[in-house]
């Protein structure tokens, strides 16, 4: 098959057969054909779209692509979360371990920071010595110790994934429905948990800007997940707004750590606990209501928060960073953003605050680069809240102060102002089952 002759029926607007789309996959998967060819490609997708079968075929392709993981030899129901990415979003580092310790297996395989929007895997490896390379035996092995394993796509799960979504995050080709549902119910497929919550992020900073098309993405992941015999439901969240007030690698896993103590913003733990209660009735725990009292009790009693020291520490990383968050090196710089008038901030334009968040470190230009784990954003002021002139309304931190000018100008110009109070949408929008 020539690749060339792949790139241009998909460029002319035609469907691609599934021996095409296979060959796609596989040879992103071992690297036999190279980046630029597979950049055309997934170019020509963004302009000409998927077809359902296409979709389908792809989805299915990359999750055959490396191994699928085998979770019979796990006891009990097996449970896993995704979201297609937002600004703030941490909530995986909440609803894993909540769940878990109601007795759910988590087996999870999550992704790195995606054009503006950040990574769990690279939040997680913040933690000094967290391993995020797992092959599937180690994968089921210590999901079967603690009930718990979040781990990247560095083993030999979904290579076909890893490999196309990195090169997504570089070649501005990630904002597709089909790419995206294809990447993410990949690895939900390869994961092989029987419980999935998806959480599909809507507003200005996720890739499904309006409810529409963000209901779109949730009905054709719910639907291969269903086709795939799984138990699957998505809640349409809003991502509008940051979620919670840190962004940034080793900011997001203080912030996760602060909600699993009790003590997090509201809109941080509704949201998880949301999640949470979703999969959680899925697995037949009861009603979604009742799963989220029982989703409250585990942050409260602090059993949730035992249950990420103990994946932590399973995973090889130092537990006392979680148990103590001021051991986290803080960024060498810090520059205050301060408001330019009196009044409300009416608007967040949050994918730019993603990519400031990105261009002080803690996200990647290149495919290459190495992420800045104390780099990110603290908000002090959000979307609704009033300030006066002169007030902080955001820190920056970052080891290269030279950034500081470009990314206070951009963060300010991501806002805006005005007089009346912007009226809150509800957090949890819509729910797909
Ligand atoms: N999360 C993923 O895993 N893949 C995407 O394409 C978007 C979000």
């Amino acid at each position: 098959m020539n690749f060339v002759d792949i790139i241009r029926k998909k460029r002319d607007g035609f469907e691609l057969s599934k021996e095409e789309i296979e060959y796609f996959a596989f040879s992103a998967a071992d690297g036999s054909v190279p980046d630029y060819q597979l950049s055309a490609l997934l170019m020509a997708i963004c302009f000409n779209g998927l077809t359902e079968r296409e979709t389908l075929d792809l989805t299915n392709a990359m999750a055959r692509s490396g191994d699928m993981a085998d979770l019979s030899a796990i006891n009990g129901i097996t449970g896993d979360k995704h979201s297609t990415g937002g600004v703030g979003d941490k909530t995986t580092l909440i609803v894993a371990p909540v769940v878990a310790s109601c007795g759910i297996k988590i087996a999870k395989m999550s992704g790195r920071g995606l054009g503006h929007t950040g990574g769990t895997v690279d939040k997680l490896e913040s933690i000094p010595g967290f391993g995020t390379f797992l092959d599937s035996d180690e994968f089921i092995s210590i999901v079967n110790e603690c009930g718990i394993c979040v781990t990247g796509q560095s083993g030999k799960l979904c290579p076909a994934d890893k490999k196309l979504y990195a090169l997504r995050d570089v070649t501005a080709t990630v904002d597709n429905v089909s790419l995206i549902a294809s990447s993410i119910m990949s690895k939900k497929l390869a994961g092989g948990a029987e419980c999935i919550v998806l959480d599909v992020k809507c507003g200005s900073g996720a890739f499904m800007k309006d409810e529409k098309s963000a209901t779109v993405l949730a009905e054709k992941m719910v639907e291969i997940g269903k086709g795939a015999g799984r138990k699957i439901a998505a809640l349409i969240t809003d991502m509008d707004v940051p979620l919670g007030h840190n962004i940034g690698n080793s900011l997001e896993i203080i912030e996760a750590v602060e909600t699993l103590k009790g003590n997090g913003p509201h809109d941080l733990t509704e949201i998880s606990v949301s999640l949470s209660a979703k999969l959680l009735e899925l697995a037949g725990k009861g009603t979604f209501e009742e799963c989220k009292g029982i989703a409250m009790t585990k942050i409260n009693d602090g059993s949730a928060f035992e249950k990420l020291c103990e994946m932590v520490s399973l995973q090889g990383g130092n537990e006392e960073y979680i148990r103590n968050t001021d051991l986290f090196p803080s960024a060498k710089f810090i520059y205050n953003v301060i408001m330019p008038e009196n009044g409300y901030i009416v608007h967040m334009d949050t994918a730019g605050i993603g990519s400031v968040c990105a261009s002080l470190g803690a996200g990647r230009m290149k495919k290459e680069d190495v992420i800045d784990s104390s780099a990110g954003i603290v908000l002090r002021k959000k979307t609704g809240d009033h300030a006066e002139k002169g007030d902080v309304i955001a820190v920056l931190y970052a080891n290269n102060d030279s950034l500081f000018e470009s990314a206070g100008q951009r963060f300010l110009s991501s806002l805006k102002f005005g007089n009346e109070k912007t009226e809150f949408k509800p957090l949890v929008l819509n729910t797909v089952e």
